[in-house]
């Protein structure tokens, strides 16, 4: 059984004041029973790897150039992250794939660059809701996947976090029948590549995940934690949801 892992993405919220949300956390989850990850926006994370320093929470980055350095004005490569304290990257996530037109092809290229840099990719796919009103939700979590895995990816070094477009920042999710349907599909695909390490895989929901609903969530089949968005922001939600986590 893989560790499980609550991951928050703060997204392009918060300001220097906000990392006193950090304080909080820590205190909360001295010894957690699950590993936590905050990935705040670029600009705090040497701030927040200060903050939390000696804690038990560790940082991600939310994106990655594909090079290690170069001319890319505005652009952060997985070193410069590592070297900022993140320990984690979240790549291929939908807001970047509809801001930034990042493809399958771009994604597995900071995938191993993240993975050449030392950091946990945390890869994220999912369906748009017409997607899965064609019916073609496992086609194209299939094909994300398949795509974004790079020749490093184990079970060490990636997570996988099924975002459902439709179910990001909506308060809407997924049934439960829904998300074990992927979440199998996902399980089932990595150990055909990876064999048993395939299910060591941690394998995250996210998509409008909040204390109200998290046990819920937590209680599915090849569910090993969250992504959260929203909720991470506050301590006192993202707390709830690592203490639900933490139980399941
Ligand atoms: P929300 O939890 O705000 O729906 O966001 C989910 C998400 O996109 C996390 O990466």
């Amino acid at each position: 059984m893989p560790r499980k892992l609550a991951a928050g993405n703060w997204k392009m919220h918060g300001l220097a004041r906000d990392l006193s949300e950090l304080d909080r956390l820590a205190a909360d989850h001295s010894v957690p029973g699950c590993d936590v990850v905050v990935c705040p926006p670029a600009t705090l994370l040497g701030p927040a790897a200060a903050r939390l320093e000696g804690t038990a929470i560790a940082l991600g980055g939310q994106d990655c150039h594909f090079a290690a350095s170069g001319a890319h004005t505005g652009d952060i490569s997985a070193g410069m992250l590592r070297d900022a304290g993140a320990r984690h990257v979240i790549l291929g996530h939908s807001e970047r794939r509809a801001d930034h037109g990042e493809d399958d092809a771009t994604i597995a290229a900071k995938m191993a660059a993240a993975h050449a840099a030392g950091l946990i990719a945390i890869l994220c796919l999912g369906e748009t809701e017409a997607e899965r009103d064609a019916g073609a939700t496992i086609e194209v979590v299939g094909k994300q996947l398949a795509a974004g895995l790079d020749a490093d990816a184990d079970a060490d070094n990636t997570v996988i976090a099924y975002e459902p477009v439709w179910a990001i920042g909506t308060g809407r999710t997924p049934t439960e029948a829904q998300i074990a349907e992927v979440h199998g599909f996902l399980r089932s695909t990595l150990t055909g590549r990876l064999g048993d390490a395939g299910e060591a895989v941690r394998l995250l929901y996210g998509g409008s995940v909040k204390p109200a609903n998290a046990a819920e969530i937590f209680a599915i089949t090849d569910v090993d934690g969250a992504l959260v968005g929203g909720a991470s922001l506050k301590a006192a939600d993202f707390s709830a949801i690592i203490a639900a986590l933490e139980a399941a």
